[in-house]
């Protein structure tokens, strides 16, 4: 029989990797709480008019990469794209509207697209993911922003790119539209066979399409900022002056329209320049009428997600420290099979007094449980034979200087855990 392996485009996060995922979601725990955000777990799954009705018919995403399927019931499901569809559903679902507004929710997760796989693109990706919802206070988006990129500045991201744009409103989106197609009109013929087809539905994706071809004939194309009505207007500058404000660096990108069709006013992306074709590590903007569309009254929202593997690939391409890799604190020797009984209840007795430990569960010799121990990262092996049996005592070696001493057993714990804090506090000084 074939072995098996797991499906295209997904990937097993094994534990080298896994513990600086865990850093990465720290950072984006205290951040949340530092800018007054609240977890929200969402499903994995939703209905799929969800998705079709609140990202948009028309977009890619939509189109070409939803995982949906019947249930038992014949229900047509589909495996989350993206959060914020799902964030504004739970909002409404959960008369969220009569808490503090704006509400502000974060979630991480796998989302899923069928997506052609590459370095940085998978089917199968995580998300941060940022909402508030319920104002239409342009600071909402300057703050939005500005959390991505605290998160950022203390992953240690440096070679980043802020874009932003303004992508209008249901008033002067239609003005734009028109100037756009008429603008294109006589070029069609030219622009790839892709953006012909969105030359009717979806024009504005034209402008931020990469084949050569199609941007030098977009260069002088009519620009989302130069149609928009007062209103979208007004708020793009007090952003920009908002973001100026608070001394966040970033750029206008008249090109900038985002794949997904619920954008309104803002749009924005962060670009690593350390990543190749796939290299945006961050995108987000305000999507006005997603409540609409999905149901439920008019309900303005801003946010924006991040994709955790190109932060981590960003991170390593950088050389960015992820903190300490968990490791063992002490690893139980036991000399002979007689004292494995006693070895195990230390073990136990350690651990409850929140000591992570280890102890060999293959059979292995004395020397070869040293070298296990040696291995794991642990520090201190704690021996226990017939003769620490017989005097109440555990032979501890320090596995990183070689120092060995007898201790009482009931003063090991004490012993592992102030060589802990003592360790902490020097790096600590150290980094003052
Ligand atoms: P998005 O631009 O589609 O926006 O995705 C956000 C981020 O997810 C991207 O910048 C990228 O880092 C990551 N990402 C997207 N697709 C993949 C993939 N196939 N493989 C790896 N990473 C990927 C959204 O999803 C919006 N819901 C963001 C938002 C929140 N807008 C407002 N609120």
């Amino acid at each position: 029989m074939s072995s098996i392996s797991a499906p295209r485009g997904v990937r097993d996060i094994l534990p080298d990797e896994s513990w600086k995922w865990e850093y990465v979601f720290k950072v984006t725990r205290d951040t949340a709480r530092d800018f007054g955000y609240r977890e929200v777990h969402l499903p994995v799954f939703e209905h799929t008019e969800l998705f079709s009705r609140g990202v948009g018919e028309t977009t890619d995403v939509v189109e070409k990469e939803m995982y949906t399927f019947d249930d038992r019931a014949g229900r047509s499901l589909t495996l989350r794209p993206e959060l914020s569809a799902s964030m504004v559903r739970s909002y409404l679902e959960n008369r969220m509207d009569k808490l503090h507004q704006p509400a502000k929710l974060w979630s991480a997760g796998p989302m899923f697209r069928y997506e052609r796989p590459q370095k940085g693109r998978y089917r199968q990706f995580w998300q941060i993911d940022f909402e508030a919802i319920g104002s239409q206070d342009p600071y909402v988006d300057v703050e939005s922003i500005a959390v991505s990129l605290e998160i950022f500045r203390k992953l240690g991201l440096a070679n980043l790119e802020v874009v932003v744009n303004s992508v209008g409103c249901p008033v002067c989106r239609p003005v734009h539209k028109e100037a756009l197609q008429s603008f294109l009109k006589s070029k069609l013929g030219d622009l790839c066979e892709t953006c012909k087809g969105r030359f009717n539905r979806n024009p504005l994706r034209i402008l931020d399409c990469k084949n050569p071809v199609c941007r030098e004939i977009t260069e002088e194309a009519p620009d989302t900022i130069s149609c928009l009505c007062a209103e979208c207007s007004e708020h793009f500058s007090a952003v920009r002056l908002g973001l100026d404000r608070i001394g966040a660096a970033v750029s206008v990108d008249k090109r900038l329209v985002r794949g997904l069709d619920y954008y309104t006013k803002t749009a924005y992306e962060v670009l690593s320049g350390d990543l190749g074709a796939q290299n945006a590590v961050c995108g987000g903007g305000r999507y006005d009428n997603l409540a609409e569309s999905i149901g439920g009254p008019h309900t303005p929202g801003v946010g924006f997600a991040a994709g955790v593997e190109r932060i981590v690939l960003t991170m390593e391409q950088q050389g960015r420290s992820f903190g300490e890799p968990p490791v063992l604190d002490a690893y139980v020797v036991s000399p002979d099979p007689s004292s494995r009984d006693e070895s195990v209840a230390l073990l136990y007795e350690i651990r409850r007094s929140g000591i992570a430990a280890d102890i060999d569960y293959m059979g292995r010799s004395f020397k070869a449980q040293f070298k296990t121990a040696g291995g794991s990262g642990a520090v201190f092996a704690c021996v226990l034979g017939p003769d620490e049996i017989a005097t109440g005592s555990v032979t501890v070696k320090n596995l990183e200087t070689g120092e060995q001493h007898q201790l009482a057993r009931a003063e090991l714990s004490s012993f592992i855990i102030e060589f802990k804090s003592a360790k902490v506090k020097k790096q600590e000084g150290n980094l003052l």
